[in-house]
């Protein structure tokens, strides 16, 4: 099944920053329902190309509904984009774009089980066909990864409790299930934060383990750089702090004079040329994008440009 529809977040302002050429090539590493590629296609000419990645089979065959010949969606994860674009016969991108995190369809499909909304069976895998689920994790983890997890990823405070919790629940029986796991964190968590479920923090944790959210994206980033042509953009929409805190330093690490230490004497030939150009502030969707679509609230997005490669060094041209 491929249904449920997906509002793409910061949809206009993704698709400026990638300063759509009609004769460009871009690529969307994250198409989910094709909000945003949909309109990259509509400021693309004749001669431009779109290609699409998902690692999640249903996104792959919503994709395949768009019948467009500059148009190729892959199935796949984005950290491996330089094997994918070579499969696609992309040598060079002038545009890509990273717009992180969950889909409406599957947070909204029960048998996903990424949502203690519903009551199924603990799955959260973005590929259904690879890794495994987070009810095997849960019931092979040590008490100590669970805890690291819950309290790295979910940034929980209440994480050693919720973990011992979990371990000693399933000495009972297997935690197989959103509502036992949900249940679970509910009755282990003191304090609750207004407005919030007690059980947010804890799947958000669960969920970034079991796809491996921050290696992946720590592994894409630079394989952007390496793809983009000279000029091309990188725009990234991430969806909480720890995903933009890897974006932000990656492209402040890697962006003009910023590698520079401060007051000590460098060496030209010491300075690593930088390979990206920031383009603008951080932006964040406005208040009635925020009211229409709340899953909007948690979005940030970055730009940064691609610097022309060094010119090539005449005495080797010339060999
Ligand atoms: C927020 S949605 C993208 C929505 C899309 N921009 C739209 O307008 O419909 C994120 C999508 O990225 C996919 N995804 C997340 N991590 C991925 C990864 N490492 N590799 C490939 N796809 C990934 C998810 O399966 C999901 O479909």
């Amino acid at each position: 099944m491929s249904g449920g529809s997906h509002t793409a977040v910061l949809l206009e302002q993704a698709v400026e920053g990638l300063k759509v050429r009609g004769d460009g090539c871009y690529v969307d590493c994250t198409f989910g329902r094709g909000g945003h590629s949909r309109l990259i296609l509509a400021r693309l000419g004749r001669a431009g190309r779109l290609l699409a990645l998902d690692r999640d089979p249903q996104a792959v065959a919503a994709g395949g509904g768009i019948d467009d010949r500059r148009f190729r969606i892959l199935h796949g994860r984005f950290s491996r984009l330089a094997e994918l674009a070579g499969e696609a016969g992309v040598p060079a991108a002038d545009g890509i774009l990273l717009d992180l995190g969950m889909s409406s369809p599957q947070l909204d499909d029960p048998a996903r089980g990424f949502s203690f909304r519903f009551d199924a069976p603990l799955d959260m895998r973005m590929d259904p066909g690879a890794g495994i689920t987070a009810a095997e994790w849960l019931a092979r983890a040590p008490e100590r990864e669970i805890r690291e997890v819950i309290r790295n990823y979910g940034e929980e405070r209440f994480a050693k409790s919720i973990a011992a919790a979990i371990v000693a629940a399933r000495a009972r029986g297997p935690v197989s299930t959103t509502r036992q796991l949900a249940a679970l964190v509910a009755k282990a968590v003191p304090a609750r934060e207004p407005q919030q479920d007690p059980a947010t923090r804890t799947f958000q944790a669960i969920r970034i383990h079991i796809n491996q959210e921050l290696e992946e994206l720590s592994l894409v980033l630079p394989q952007c750089i390496d793809l983009l042509a000279p000029a091309g953009r990188l725009v990234v929409v991430s969806f909480h702090s720890l995903e933009d805190r890897i974006v932000k330093r990656f492209l402040r690490c890697h962006a003009a004079g910023d590698r520079l230490p401060p007051r000590l004497p460098v060496r030209a030939q010491d300075i690593a040329s930088p390979r990206l150009k920031l383009i603008g502030r951080a932006q964040r969707p406005g208040a009635s994008e925020i009211a229409a679509n709340p899953r909007a609230r948690s979005a940030v997005m970055r730009v940064a440009e691609r610097i022309g490669a060094a010119p090539a060094d005449p005495a080797g041209a010339a060999g």
